[in-house]
């Protein structure tokens, strides 16, 4: 990394004061390196510099190692309840009194001596500075297995809506307090608190730097497919507060767009098996309906996900019973007015006009639902 080697700058502007969180679980082998690490980088380069240690009640002696530490800038936070590595970070980025905040892993997989050239880049006027193992001049360490390679480049793509930085990922990063405090409804699950304060800062100028990811060489890897899972439910999360209201309407056209499909396979297979035209088309826009149903109820779009899911389905059953007649209705007419056309043809056009009498009339009833109060006698 060139900039060690730069000789610390007196004509350059004082650098602001650092705060730095660690999350740890089980890091007691990590810590005294880590904490030298950063003594000497804070040494050699005249940083003001803390560290915040946010331990979720590891019992492996991180507690008694901190507390026999010479430094005084050491703080140890440990926690009992809520656990897990973004509450963790969160916690200590709230405690964090320094003018800049810097958080990264335990583990040495993040080298401290690049947190100068992160206050640099803060200083060039960027809002966020991740140290990236993506971007030119960025590296990991050789044992990456193909897995966890294939696995981290899935999951940036996945953020991709949100971010477009090559690393958005990792968990070394440094924001100005200022732009932590104007961040708000943090909410994360799982581990990308990386990701979510980028999404809720509503950080704009995201600058790389390169690092070398280095493997850990004490303990094990807290990563799980559990995780892995609730990365999802977080990107979904992280969607919905970046794009507002256009994410339901997403969700409802990819649900609805899916229906039609159900619809049309159903209508070509019934058909093909020499099913009558009515039943056929009647049994495909069943199936359109439980299809719209199932997906709407596990995207969350239905208006009452807390239903139980019997009631759910009779309640949908009867608010979309007269689009879904309607269509059938005009499939049927449309099949035998226009022998011509393909009986998908005039399924299209039968699903086209179900829906619009089905859209028109709950968006009626939840007018009526707002505006229209019911007045109740005094008790
Ligand atoms: N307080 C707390 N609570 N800390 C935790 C917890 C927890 O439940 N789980 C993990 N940590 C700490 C670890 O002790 C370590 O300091 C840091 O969080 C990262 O955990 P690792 O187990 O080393 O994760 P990793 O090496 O798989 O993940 C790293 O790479 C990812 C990108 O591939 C981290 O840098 C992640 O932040 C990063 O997203
Ligand atoms: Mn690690």
């Amino acid at each position: 990394m060139p900039s060690e080697e730069t000789p610390f700058d007196a004509n350059a502007p004082a650098w602001p004061t650092v705060s730095v969180v660690v999350p740890t679980f089980r890091e007691a082998e990590s810590l005294p390196y880590l904490i030298d690490r950063l003594g000497s980088v804070a040494r050699s380069r005249g940083l003001r510099l803390d560290l915040t240690i946010v331990d979720d009640d590891s019992r492996d002696g991180t507690a008694e190692l901190v507390r026999a530490r010479p430094e005084d800038w050491l703080r140890l936070i440990v926690r009992t309840s809520d656990r897990g590595l973004s509450q963790a970070v969160l916690e200590g980025l709230r405690h964090a009194r320094g003018e800049v905040l810097v958080c990264m892993d335990a583990d040495l997989s993040h080298p401290p001596e690049a947190i100068p050239a992160m206050l640099a880049k803060l200083a060039e006027g960027a809002d966020f500075v991740i140290g990236s193992r993506y971007v030119e001049g960025g590296s990991t360490a050789h044992d990456w297995g193909f897995l966890r390679w294939a696995n981290s480049r899935v999951a940036t793509w996945l953020a991709r809506p949100l971010t477009h930085v090559s690393d958005p990922m990792s968990g070394f990063f440094a924001l100005r307090r200022r732009t932590f405090e104007a961040g708000r409804d943090f909410n994360p699950i799982g581990y990308k608190i990386g990701l979510e304060l980028v999404v809720k800062c509503r950080c704009e100028r995201v600058v790389e730097i390169p690092i070398h990811f280095a493997d850990r060489r004490f303990g094990a890897s807290k990563l799980s497919l559990r995780q892995q899972l609730l990365y999802l439910g977080h990107l979904r999360r992280l969607y919905a507060f970046r794009h507002g209201l256009f994410t339901p309407l997403v969700q409802f056209l990819v649900v609805g767009g899916l229906g039609v499909l159900v619809n049309l396979v159903l209508l070509t297979l019934l058909l093909a098996a020499g099913a009558a035209t009515r039943v056929a088309v009647a049994l495909a826009i069943l199936g359109a309906m439980g299809s719209n149903f199932a997906l709407s109820r596990r995207g969350r779009l239905a208006p009452e996900p807390e239903l139980a899911w019997p009631r759910a389905l009779v309640r949908y059953v009867a608010a979309t019973a007269p689009g879904a007649l309607l269509d059938w209705l005009v499939t049927l007419a449309a099949i035998d007015r226009f022998p011509a056309w393909p009986p998908q043809a005039a399924a299209l056009v039968g699903i086209a006009i179900g829906a619009a009498l089905n859209f028109a009339a709950s968006n009626y009833l939840a007018f009526r639902a707002r505006h229209v109060r019911v007045r109740r006698p005094p008790a």
